[in-house]
């Protein structure tokens, strides 16, 4: 089996299989990470561009990361520094690119949509690092490879996931790997941070905070998009820890060796304090190793599709 695309645009494009084969892959991966040596030369001879036009730490670096252990050669470049600055268009930033020989384009960008418009015009293998509101596959994938590495399985969880879903590309991937893969997700937070259609998307919301943690086996917090919210869309920072905010008082109401998650990075005592972000139930550190092993897995799945479709030239 491989994946049937030649770009990772969203989970919305992957079937349950193809996460599943992500997921497998990724637990190779993650045993190639914890030997001495780390190198493999899976990707030899590929080249990877990260192109990203929003600041990232953990998704820019673990691609990074992930290309060098696997042997690829990768190149950084952020909107500051290249020529978008002098007014040249995404399109022609992105087939400049292209034109030199590039197979895999990772991008983040604060467009929905900017990595499938891309995709469609270049023949590398582009990978959506985040577009938006709308996708961040690669998050959803770490996360769920984290709840199953620790859980066993993900089948019927019940996984709350608490805060801005109305601005969040990690919430929308989440929701649409868990349902795919046949876990339960309750959604609260603000109303004012709720999509309006929240309920139509498979999720169970819930004004009551505690009533989504109830019993559950996963308790994820969101980022406050703070740079995609409205002003006035919740009253304060503390009042909405006080409300919102992960913490031990809230957590003992899920299952006893419940996982607490974030996707980083986290505003300590707004989303999440710090005795819960640093407790044994905390999972947050494992997340970012688990997101090298899962791009990893990424590309050499794609690199695998790239040679199929090189040969067949499709
Ligand atoms: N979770 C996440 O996407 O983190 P970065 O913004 O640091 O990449």
């Amino acid at each position: 089996m491989h994946l049937k695309s030649k770009d990772l645009l969203g989970i919305e494009q992957l079937s349950s299989e193809e996460i599943n084969l992500i997921l497998d892959t990724a637990t190779t991966m993650k045993q190639v990470l914890s030997q001495p040596t780390k190198k493999t030369s899976h990707l030899q001879g590929k080249s990877i561009v990260n192109l990203f036009f929003e600041n990232s730490t953990r998704t820019r670096m673990s691609f990074e990361m992930a290309a060098k252990y696997m042997g690829a050669s990768s190149v950084n470049i952020s909107s500051s520094g290249s020529s978008v600055q002098k007014g040249e268009t995404l399109l022609d930033t992105a087939v400049t690119i292209d034109m030199m020989a590039t197979d895999f384009l990772v991008m983040r960008h604060r467009e929905s949509g900017a990595a499938e418009f891309l995709a469609k015009r270049v023949k590398a293998s582009v990978i959506n690092a985040g577009d938006g509101m709308h996708e961040h596959p690669t998050q959803a994938l770490l996360d769920v490879f984290t709840m199953r590495d620790k859980l066993g399985h993900l089948d019927k969880l019940k996984v709350a996931i608490i805060g801005d879903c109305l601005h969040s590309r990690v919430f929308r991937s989440n929701l649409l790997a868990l349902t795919k893969l046949g876990s339960e997700v309750w959604v609260s937070g603000p109303a004012s941070l709720m999509p309006l259609d929240v309920e139509r998307t498979g999720a169970h919301y819930t004004r009551h905070v505690e009533e989504a943690i109830q019993d559950a086996d996963v308790v994820m917090g969101l980022r406050i998009q703070l740079e995609r919210i409205a002003k006035g869309l919740f009253p304060s920072v503390n009042e909405y820890f006080r409300f919102y905010g992960l913490d031990e008082k809230k957590i003992k109401l899920a299952k006893k060796h419940a996982l607490v998650m974030h996707p980083g990075p986290a505003n300590r005592g707004v989303e999440i304090n710090s005795a819960l972000y640093a407790s044994d139930q905390s999972v947050i550190s494992e997340q970012v190793t688990n997101g090298v092993a899962v791009r990893m897995a990424v590309l050499y799945l794609l690199s695998l599709r790239r040679n199929i479709y090189e040969r067949e030239n499709i």
